[in-house]
């Protein structure tokens, strides 16, 4: 058996079709799916996972009903308002990844103060995908490195891979290993486009509400029976 995953990164779909199935409102998907996350997150903590990425709210995200959105941007206020004690407590340190400033005042400040006072803590990295986009994310790291260019920071022969990706907002993190895509879809759907360079997806049916910390022990071994090559050979 190989080591499990440093990095987990999850693409956490299906609350509107849970919804849908249930003759629910999609807000009760997404919020049934609140239920999940905390158990993903509690398990991953508890078991050595380094990094954990959850999607939460993509750029494009922004397209939905007003009504959606704003449930889900009052989800945000409520998740952290529960969870920032029993996470902080967890020794859990709290990521933001995403354009902060492109969310309303309150959610902003919201996280902005789980971050902050997560900052010293020594375990598990959550970090928390919203109003992210992995091609925006891209960009404003080539963005950053014109201005270190232009500023003479740094020199076009300095530039390599390692100080590109302290531009990255997942700085000082290692790579995702294994991506989990819940619902069945099979898509990144811009989402940590740099970062998956050489991850290992699952792609896992299971509606996000309905996903088990069960279903993850399953997804996670399936990892570690995967033969990762590099682009070498193995033998
Ligand atoms: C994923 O569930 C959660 C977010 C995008 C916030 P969806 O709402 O995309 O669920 P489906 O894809 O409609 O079932
Ligand atoms: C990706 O799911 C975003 C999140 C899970 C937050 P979407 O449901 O928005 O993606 P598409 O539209 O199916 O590609
Ligand atoms: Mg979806």
């Amino acid at each position: 058996m190989k080591p499990q995953p440093a990095h987990v990164a999850i693409i956490m779909d299906g609350n509107g079709r849970w919804a849908k199935k249930h003759l629910l409102s999609v807000a009760s998907g997404h919020r049934k799916g609140v239920e999940t996350l905390r158990e993903i997150i509690r398990f991953s903590s508890d078991n050595g996972i380094k990094v954990l990425t959850l999607f939460a709210f993509s750029t494009e995200n922004w397209s939905r009903s007003k009504e959606e959105v704003s449930a889900l941007m009052q989800l945000i206020l409520e998740y952290f308002k529960s969870e920032i004690d029993e996470l902080h407590k967890n020794n859990v340190i709290i990521r933001i990844i995403g354009d902060i400033d492109g969310l309303p005042k309150l959610q902003r400040e919201t996280v902005l103060s789980a971050m902050q006072k997560t900052a010293s803590n020594t375990g598990m990295y959550l970090n928390i995908a919203l109003n992210y986009g992995g091609r925006g994310e891209i960009l404003s790291a080539a963005k950053k490195l014109c201005k270190l260019y232009k500023d003479d920071k740094i020199s076009l022969d300095d530039i390599n891979e390692d100080n590109f990706q302290d531009l990255l907002y997942t700085k000082g993190q290692p790579p995702v290993d294994l991506l989990i895509r819940t619902s069945g879809e099979m898509r990144i759907s811009n989402f940590l486009l740099y970062q998956c360079a050489y991850a290992e997806f699952i792609f896992n049916p299971v509606l996000w509400p309905d996903y088990t910390v069960e279903e993850y022990k399953k997804d996670l071994k399936a990892y570690m029976d995967r033969d990762r090559r590099f682009g070498g050979r193995t033998q």
